[in-house]
């Protein structure tokens, strides 16, 4: 009896001190902590590896439960599920000597189970609700999954698709992908609710300029004006900053000659000291190690001093810090303080996730089984793809009828489940996707007959399946086109120096527009292809990227006109691959473009025009857009332009419009794009109905850096542009006085 109650009472202390212990402030929780520790132990907090279970990189390490009893690690990822996180965890938190928890991170890129569109597809939703509730449900599922910190949003501007990567991201423009940046970060991690189980720690990456490479290969060398890359590609990661993401993630790539892992300009300099974060930094996947390579370390140990002393603060994969960090602190090299001040912002996210306190709180089976795939979670994953479906052609044959007899759904992605979740599909399986055939199925039940043929591979010159898919065709009412690229053709190492539709896809378009059918091509890709012929001649063409496991139930809901597609494509679709990097906000050049005009900026043999531009997207119904009404013709320092637009919905359906606004400096002492998106708005609008939009800009909207890059606006004539696309636009001038 008496030992019941000396174990009661000594619980009774151990939870009373507990308890006090939650009230200290995590500073002082850490402080606590980092007095305890070993270097090894500290170093071994600096240290990310990877589990068996996935590969998204060059190396496996199959030690690494060793690691974690040892202490050589302080977080993993690529393990996920409850039963696996918690059993890591049970080797951290009862094995090793100080039970310090570990942390799980993953690349949930667009989604954990229940898939969402790829990045680049949502961006073209231009909807704000959307990608948040995207990064929301991800959020959820990862987290009832025993995860804690997924490696995402990747928020890299390209202008160049040939890069495997431009899908992983938000298109070419810093506004439209700085917006959805702090979005996707605070779907991930809350507004003010970080901590709570059902969120995660975001990371912005890949610090930085990573969708710069030359020749749009991925990995290489990226080199561009300090002006170009504080106007163009640092604003969506100052965002995802500005939006609380906890950690940053740094590039493979060297920028202007440094490799951002060694680049203690952008690690310290910028990032820390210039835009403020207190985060974690961790490097990409062994990138310190590729400082060799790279040519700006002899060996590991060099690398590792110089990652460590720019500010990278844990290594992925690379097992470097783990090697060399105690020999370069007791030579002096590295001070014991820069480990300290790394080992302490690891330490105080674990407090932050609340893992300290129970290392097992994202272990909830019961959650785990109700939440990921869940119904609900499926619908709004439904929802966010049909809106980031683009119309690109429509010679009125869509919306088909929903009385539709005979339907021929052909092609080799008609049937396709596993493509449908793209790229960096975590724990996402094919199997759980709706095909474009089931999906129009589900929608027209039993009532139509579907004529079904592959037709053709994605890739290879075999047309022996021609003739099967043409008589479905020609016996069909209508026809549904399904092809593309498969997933594994975009994403990383996955750079393509010819973007057209692969095999003979459009060869067997062509054959099903003998038939004389209605016709509508879907296309499934995870870039923009350079599809011209298609571009000007399909009777109706969906974007429709890769939607992920509502891919078919969304496509079938645009279709038959359930949904009349909103998207507008965040990036520019070139006509051809050598006219990369084309882009809307280009420069005028001194001999502008004039297609008739020899002596102009421009080719022999092809326009300078993307097949469709930024911004572009049809509808089932039109709109009509005024010109845009500046609430002054001349502003002055520190006042803001307040400039309202009407749209109306002119036609007879429901619909979404993305009003667009962009600006031109017309003259400046720093030549200026011909255009820049400032501001957008989508709006939904019944037919006939009239919105009066307010879009407000404020100096920064005029600002550029000047030549000694300081950010200033200078007198003179801007024009504000408004309209449904970058290159159908209405303008008015205003002028900014001294
Ligand atoms: C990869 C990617 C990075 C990812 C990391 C972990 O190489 O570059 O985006 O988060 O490794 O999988």
């Amino acid at each position: 009896m008496k030992n019941i109650l000396t174990s009661l009472l000594f619980l009774l202390f151990l939870n009373s001190l507990a308890a006090q212990s939650r009230q200290k402030p995590v500073s002082e929780r850490v402080d606590s902590v980092m007095a305890l520790m070993t270097l090894e132990e500290k170093i071994g907090q600096m240290t990310l590896f990877t589990t068996d279970w996935g590969s998204t990189g060059p190396t496996i390490r199959p030690g690494y439960r060793e690691d974690i009893k040892e202490g050589r690690c302080g977080a993993l990822f690529n393990a996920h599920g409850v039963a696996f996180t918690r059993e890591l965890q049970r080797i951290a938190v009862e094995e090793s000597r100080l039970k310090i928890p570990l942390i799980f991170g993953y690349d949930v890129i667009h989604g954990f189970k229940t898939i969402f569109p790829i990045p680049l597809g949502e961006a073209a939703s231009w909807d704000m609700k959307a990608v948040k509730a995207s990064a929301g449900v991800a959020a959820a599922e990862a987290s009832a999954a025993g995860l804690h910190w997924t490696f995402a949003p990747m928020v890299d501007i390209s202008r160049d698709p040939r890069w495997g990567r431009i899908m992983e991201g938000a298109g070419e423009d810093p506004v439209l992908a700085s917006a959805i940046a702090a979005q996707r970060v605070q779907g991930f991690q809350g507004i003010g609710t970080f901590g709570e189980p059902n969120r995660i720690l975001a990371c912005v990456k890949h610090f930085a300029a990573y969708g710069a490479p030359f020749g749009g290969r991925d990995y290489n060398t990226v080199d561009m004006s300090e002006r170009m890359f504080r106007e163009v590609y640092l604003p969506p990661y100052q965002a995802a900053i500005a939006a609380g993401a906890r950690t940053v993630m740094t590039a493979f790539n060297e920028l202007n000659g440094v490799p951002a892992t060694a680049n203690k300009w952008l690690l310290t300099d910028l990032l820390r000291n210039e835009l403020r974060f207190k985060g974690m930094v961790v490097t990409d996947y062994t990138s310190i190690n590729e400082l060799v390579p790279h040519g700006v370390a002899a060996n590991e140990k060099h690398a590792s001093e110089l990652a460590v002393l720019a500010g990278a603060d844990m290594d992925m994969q690379g097992a470097v810090y783990q090697r060399f960090l105690k020999e370069l602190v007791e030579e002096g090299k590295v001070p014991i303080a820069r480990v300290d001040e790394a080992v302490r912002r690891i330490l105080r996210l674990k407090f932050e996730l609340g893992l300290f306190d129970d290392p097992y709180r994202y272990c909830d089976e019961k959650k785990e089984k109700s939440v990921i795939l869940s119904d609900h979670n499926r619908a709004i994953a439904r929802d966010v793809a049909r809106k980031s479906i683009v119309l690109l052609r429509n010679e009125n044959i869509l919306p088909l009828s929903k009385e539709v007899k005979k339907l021929a759904v052909v092609g080799p992605l008609a049937a396709d489940k596993d493509n449908l979740i793209g790229f960096w599909s975590a724990a996402g399986e094919g199997q759980h996707c709706v095909s474009l055939v089931d999906g129009i199925r589900n929608k027209l039940g039993t009532g139509v007959e579907l004529l079904t043929a592959k037709g053709c591979e994605i890739t290879g010159n075999d047309r022996s399946g021609f003739a099967e898919a043409v008589e479905q065709a020609s016996q069909a009412d209508a026809v549904v086109v399904a092809i593309g690229e498969s997933r594994e053709m975009s994403g990383e190492a996955a750079s393509r120096a010819d973007i057209s539709l692969p095999g003979v896809q459009e060869e067997l378009v062509k054959a099903l527009m003998g038939t004389g059918k209605p016709l509508v091509v879907v296309l499934m890709n995870g870039r923009p292809l350079t599809i011209p012929w298609l571009g000007e001649n399909a009777p109706a063409l969906l974007e429709t990227w890769w939607l992920g496991t509502e891919a078919g139930n969304a496509i079938a809901d645009v279709l038959f006109g359930d949904y009349n597609p909103s998207g507008k494509l965040p990036v520019s679709f070139p006509r051809h691959v050598g006219q990369i990097p084309v882009f809307y906000s280009h420069k005028a050049t001194g001999r502008p473009y004039q297609p008739n005009n020899k002596w102009r900026s421009k080719y022999l043999d092809i326009t300078n025009e993307p097949l469709f531009p930024f911004g572009y997207g049809l509808s089932y119904t039109t709109f009509e857009i005024s010109a845009p009404a500046p609430d002054k013709t001349k502003f002055r320092s520190g006042e803001v332009v307040k400039v309202h637009v009407k749209v109306t919905n002119t036609g007879n359906r429901e619909g979404e419009e993305v009003v667009q606004l962009y600006i031109h400096d017309k003259v400046a002492s720093v030549t200026r794009p011909v255009k820049e998106l400032r501001a957008f708005q989508k709006v939904s609008l019944k037919p006939g109905e009239t919105k009066d939009l307010l879009f407000v800009l404020f100096e920064k909207d005029f600002a550029f850096l000047d030549q000694n890059l300081e950010w200033t606006i200078e007198p003179g004539e801007f024009e504000i542009m408004v309209g449904n696309s970058v290159d159908n636009v209405k303008a008015v001038v205003v002028v900014r006085v001294e």
